[in-house]
């Protein structure tokens, strides 16, 4: 039956919920942002409309009034109208004239010239879709052209920079959450790494010296001296793996194929005799990696180990060394398990997830941390396939070959 283990999971569901509501709150107030603007930008173009309508009134009654009429106080509130905005107009008489207002235009201008420029931006305008208001005349149709103002455009693009601003907090905001529960894992994992090696090194000393005493003892079978000083190496490579994981651990160039045989050796013993592990090398015989033998053996054997409860007793596990592209060097390791569902590939990694009765969920998140952290690779799932088996890959950077 699958399982997952319920403390650190609800620990990530909790942060999962911190990140879906820091998101909604993100999505809230760019919504509410763009919908207030929205408003604004539309009030604002029914008043320069309006000022548009009025301003062709105006102009159409001061054409068509007798001479009677006060020209000058018309021209007054035209002039009045154009005071303090920025709409750009263009005004198309009969004759097919284009005059203009708020349309900067250079002085020493030939007429024709001058009409060149008002012909460009009536296209222009024209493109900003505003409907042309249309004054009639009496004796014949003449059209007001307008734009927008530059404040009606610089509204237009406000809700985009708020939107912006948002998904720069949004983002940052992120960033820094997942960077401070990192920090904190580190510590956690470090601190307990530590600690854990500290306390298995005292007795081990008092194990190693007893066994010497047993060693010398002639009543004592000296197959049980052997098995346990098997045993106590087992033991003091455990508590070098702690303590290398909980400070930084010295790289060194080992030959990956030597190393991981050499491993396999040892670890064949402790898995069912059904299963067949071969490595193929494809690297230059003198091709090396730099690694922490300890930890990089730790990671080998997680994802071995993986592999062998994937299989119901027996199968094969392959381990593949190659040469990628891009200086990177590539251990491959297939086996023949039941491979893993869609649902939980991407949980994998997480700490805490099993899918096993006795699993505590670490073993890949402790091998992705020894090589992502550690070696500067990458470790991931290459492939799966549910009852066919899975590929994991790490990539560790390829040192130059040295003589
Ligand atoms: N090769 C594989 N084939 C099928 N499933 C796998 C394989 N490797 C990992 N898994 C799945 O990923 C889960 C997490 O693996 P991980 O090694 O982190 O923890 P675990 O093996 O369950 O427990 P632990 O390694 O701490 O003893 C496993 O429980 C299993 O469901
Ligand atoms: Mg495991």
């Amino acid at each position: 039956m699958f399982k997952e283990v319920s403390l650190p999971l609800a620990f990530y569901n909790r942060d999962t919920w911190l990140k879906v509501a820091f998101f909604a709150v993100c999505v809230f107030m760019a919504g509410f942002s763009l919908y207030f603007t929205d408003g604004l930008v539309s009030k604002l173009e029914e008043r320069e409309k309006q000022q548009i309508e009025l301003y062709a009134e105006t102009i159409r009654y001061v054409m068509t009034s007798d001479e009677n009429a006060d020209i000058n106080f018309f021209f007054e509130r035209i002039k009045k109208i154009n005071e303090n905005n920025t709409i750009p107009v263009i005004w198309k008489d009969g004759s097919g004239h284009l005059n203009s207002i708020n349309i900067p235009m250079p002085n020493q201008l030939s007429t024709e010239a001058k009409q060149d420029i008002l012909k460009q931006k009536l296209t222009e305008i024209i493109a900003e879709n505003n409907k042309p208001i249309e004054m009639d005349m009496g004796f014949q149709k003449e059209y007001i052209y307008y734009g927008n103002s530059k404040l009606l455009k610089l509204l237009r693009y406000y809700p985009l920079s708020q939107l912006l601003v948002v998904l720069i907090i949004g983002f940052l905001g992120y960033i820094f959450f997942s960077y401070s529960r990192r920090a904190e894992q580190n510590r956690v994992w470090v601190g307990l790494a530590k600690e854990t090696a500290h306390q298995l090194g005292t007795p081990l000393s008092s194990l190693t010296a007893w066994v010497e005493i047993l060693r010398n003892e002639p009543q004592v079978d000296p197959n049980i001296v052997i098995e346990l000083s098997k045993d106590i190496q087992r033991l003091e490579t455990i508590t070098t793996r702690f303590s290398n994981i909980g400070s930084a651990p010295i790289l060194k160039e080992e030959n990956l194929e030597e190393l991981i045989n050499t491993f396999l050796q040892y670890l064949k013993n402790r898995i069912s005799s059904k299963v067949n592990i071969d490595v193929i090398s494809y690297l230059a015989p003198e091709q090396c990696a730099r690694v922490n033998r300890y930890l990089f053996e730790w990671v080998i054997e997680n994802i071995c180990k993986n592999g062998v409860d994937a299989m119901s007793g027996s199968g094969n596990i392959q381990i593949i060394l190659s040469e990628g592209k891009n200086n990177v060097i590539y251990i491959d390791i297939t086996d023949t398990g039941k491979g893993i569902s869609n649902k939980n590939m991407s949980k994998i990694f997480s700490p805490g997830f099993s899918t096993k009765k006795r699993g505590w969920g670490l073993g890949l998140t402790l091998a992705k941390r020894i090589v992502e952290n550690y070696h500067e690779g990458k470790l991931i799932l290459k492939s799966t396939e549910i009852n066919k088996g899975s590929t994991f890959r790490i990539s560790l950077p390829k040192p130059p070959i040295t003589a």
